[in-house]
């Protein structure tokens, strides 16, 4: 495109987004927001590959500048997963963290190294962690007692030894934009190490025959913003290390501390730099280590939302515009497209916050008030709350969504009987559907009788 611009904040826009000067138009790795839609229909999640696949190297190239070489980025399968994104991350040297059998089937479907696979997940069912021991990931991330005589039946009946980390609750819950409250001990997830668990966890894991216990495990919460609750819990990790090697003699030299980097879905976001942030911790990892004189574990982490969602972005057409009188006497401007809920659901379900831009073109009008609806039965169906738009908005205009990468698609559902939108990848010009639309035979396909 001739007369590019970027006047789009790099931290919500993927890193090819662009807008034309001359006509305003956004572009998305090189191809026009009214080709995708000419091409793929809306709505359509567009991937932006370089974006996601150099986040994902940013991450790799920080862990080990900071933490040493030995230290892994599993990149968390939940916020977006596909055969394409699971190849990119095996080519990019970034590990893969399932939960399911469903994630782990995309990763086996992409050929992905099972060595660089991590099982993790608080009610695993009997199959899922037959078939992690089977292919051989490299952890299952143990989450009860429960689990840990079955990962060591399963596992002695295979004839194998599963290395496992223990899924701890360190105490601390940290919440976006909110304090962090460092008695959390009222979760379903892992052991805690306050009441006693977690030891009892360790010393079991320690006499199983089958199971190879390395290390520990934790996450605090996601979209994160402040580096806090992780260093507490780091700290706290390697105290308990401390213990298991005081009082069992054994060395666990594997820390997890999960994922959770926060992202900015709209201006006023700020997330830090994850370079910044990874320091103050390996300060802080370091600090503890000499403190209880254990050697320094090595360090995985598991971003999700950080590397996928900023580099996808939602294209809608308005369908409808509507003009609501408010009780205070003013007007709001509701702007319906063609999905909604069912491809984003995290407004309805968190209060999430997003933007938009007017993509096929540029406006000079004035804005006005505005909310971003989709075209579900229910009047919490909202895509943007409240956000100033311009309002010469018409039926037919392309609304883009940036910031959509991450629990988008994966938690998109049929409500309504509506299809899930494709996911087209743009690079250099060129754009493929890695993740075709669902088809009306599809839903129909799931009927018996
Ligand atoms: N590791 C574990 C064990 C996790 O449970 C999660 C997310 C992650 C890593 C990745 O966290 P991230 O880096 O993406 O924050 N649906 C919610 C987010 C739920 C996150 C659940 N666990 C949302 O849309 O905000």
């Amino acid at each position: 495109m001739a007369n590019v611009t970027s006047r789009l904040n790099p931290a919500i826009w993927p890193a090819t987004a662009r807008t034309d000067s001359k006509s305003g138009e956004l572009s998305l790795g090189g191809i026009s927001a009214t080709e995708l839609m000419e091409r793929f229909g809306t709505p359509v999640f567009i991937l932006d590959e370089t974006d996601f696949r150099a986040r994902a190297v940013k991450f790799r190239s920080a862990v080990e500048k900071i933490f040493g070489p030995t230290a892994k980025v599993y990149y968390a399968s939940k916020a977006f997963t596909s055969i394409a994104t699971a190849k990119w991350l095996a080519e990019d040297g970034v590990n893969l963290d399932v939960c399911t059998g469903g994630e782990l089937a995309v990763a086996l479907a992409a050929k992905f190294p099972t060595n660089r696979i991590e099982l993790h997940g608080n009610n695993k069912s009997i199959a899922e962690i037959e078939e992690a021991i089977e292919v051989g990931v490299r952890f299952i991330v143990a989450d009860s007692l429960i689990e840990l005589d079955r990962i060591n039946s399963i596992a002695g009946s295979l004839g194998k030894k599963q290395s496992v980390l223990l899924r701890l609750t360190p105490g601390i819950s940290a919440h976006t934009h909110e304090s962090i409250a460092t008695a959390h001990e009222d979760v379903k997830f892992g052991f805690s190490i306050a009441s006693g668990a977690a030891m009892l966890a360790a010393v079991t894991a320690l006499n199983a025959e089958h199971i190879n216990l390395e290390g520990v495990h934790c996450h605090i919460g996601s979209q994160i913003f402040d580096e806090t609750g992780h260093i507490l819990a780091v700290e706290r990790l390697v105290k308990f290390i401390a213990d298991v090697k005081k009082n069992q003699g054994a060395t666990l030299h594997h820390l997890d501390f999960g994922g959770g980097f926060g992202i900015a879905y709209v201006d006023s976001d700020d997330p830090m730099d994850i370079e910044s942030v990874l320091t103050r911790i390996h300060a802080a990892l370091t600090e503890q280590c000499a403190k209880y004189e254990i050697e320094i574990p090595s360090i995985a982490i598991e971003p999700g939302r950080a590397i996928a969602g900023p580099a996808m972005v939602t294209l809608y057409q308005v369908g409808t515009v509507k003009d609501v009188l408010l009780e205070d006497g003013k007007t709001r401007t509701y702007i319906s497209v063609d999905g909604g809920m069912s491809d984003n659901i995290r407004p309805a379900l968190y209060g999430a916050e997003y933007s938009a831009l007017v993509a096929n073109r540029s406006s000079n009008a004035p804005t006005t008030d505005s909310r971003v609806v989709g075209k579900h039965c229910e009047s919490g169906d909202i895509v943007i709350r409240q956000i100033a738009l311009p309002s010469d908005i018409v039926p037919g205009d392309i609304l883009a969504i940036p910031a959509t990468g991450a629990y988008g698609r994966s938690m998109a559902s049929n409500y309504n009987h509506i299809l899930r939108p494709p996911v087209v990848v743009v690079r250099d010009g060129s754009a493929r559907i890695i993740i075709r639309r669902e088809k009306i035979s599809d839903l129909l396909a799931l009927e018996e009788g």
